[in-house]
């Protein structure tokens, strides 16, 4: 068992998993992010999540995901949230509000782990691409079941700006766009990426993925789109998975 952590723009959100089966042993908690998403207000929300979950959390392994750049514990990027992430020892920070260990990772990473181990693509080979459609686009590549991290994808360039600005789920949202215009920009984005990877799966995932029906079907690729089946859940089973995975520091060691 461990306890996954999914920190979003809007919701924090935690329970925990039994990583054989993928399943949530606990109620879920979701409570606000507070305003302004930064850090000591951030652990303080983590503290009272896993505070509410009480005895049953003590002890258990932990990770945390987030919607940044991870490298080794450390948060290069930010964004859609705030500033002070960038360079910061994220996973240091926690550990030393939490007071224990944890696992710091990347938020769509987290859902790739989750949705390759327990879900979409489970006992899928080849190259995997998750992409979960939400405020920004998270993107996980998995190959032959291991995670290459940090791949952001999001921010490709499309038409010369960012894609997450024109295809997320936010940007639908935000210029009121219908199904059929939004899937037309979706169209554009899935075929840079298998220019650039030629994946042998997508997956997409985010909250918007319950109405696959509306978008999917219209997308006309050479890759199989599916949607994710984790759904909201991805990042807590995702990041509680990667917390029970041994760290690897020396790569050397692995190698010889
Ligand atoms: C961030 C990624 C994150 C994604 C989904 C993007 O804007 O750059 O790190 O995975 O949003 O939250």
């Amino acid at each position: 068992m461990a306890l996954g952590i999914d920190i979003g723009g809007t919701g924090i959100k935690g329970a925990l998993v039994d990583v054989e089966t993928g399943e949530l042993v606990s109620e879920r908690i979701k409570l606000d992010t507070p305003g302004g998403g930064l850090p000591e207000a951030i652990a303080a929300t983590v503290v009272e999540l896993i505070t509410a979950l009480g005895s049953a959390a003590d002890g258990v392994p932990v990770g945390i995901c987030f919607p940044a750049v991870v490298r080794h514990g450390t948060t290069m990027s930010a964004a859609n949230v705030s500033d002070k992430w960038i360079g910061l020892e994220a996973e240091a920070f926690f550990e030393k509000k939490l007071g224990r260990d944890i696992v710091f990772v990347n938020d769509a990473d987290a859902a790739g782990v989750a949705e390759a181990r327990y879900g979409a693509a489970k006992g899928r080979d080849g190259l995997v691409i998750l992409t979960t459609l939400g405020t920004g686009i998270g993107t996980a590549l998995i190959y032959n079941g291991v995670l290459v991290p940090n791949s952001e994808l999001g921010h490709l360039e499309m038409n010369g700006k960012d894609a997450e600005k024109q295809a997320s789920f936010a940007a639908k949202e935000k210029k009121n766009l219908t199904w059929a215009k939004w899937a037309t920009r979706l169209q554009q984005y899935y075929s840079i990426i298998e220019v650039l990877f030629s994946p042998d799966l997508i997956i997409v995932g985010g909250g918007v993925s319950k109405s696959h029906e509306e978008f999917l079907p219209l997308l006309k690729l050479q890759a199989p789109i599916i949607p994710a089946l984790l759904r909201n859940n991805a990042g807590i089973v995702g990041a509680a998975a990667l917390a029970v995975q041994p760290k690897v520091t020396h790569l050397t060691e692995t190698i010889s």
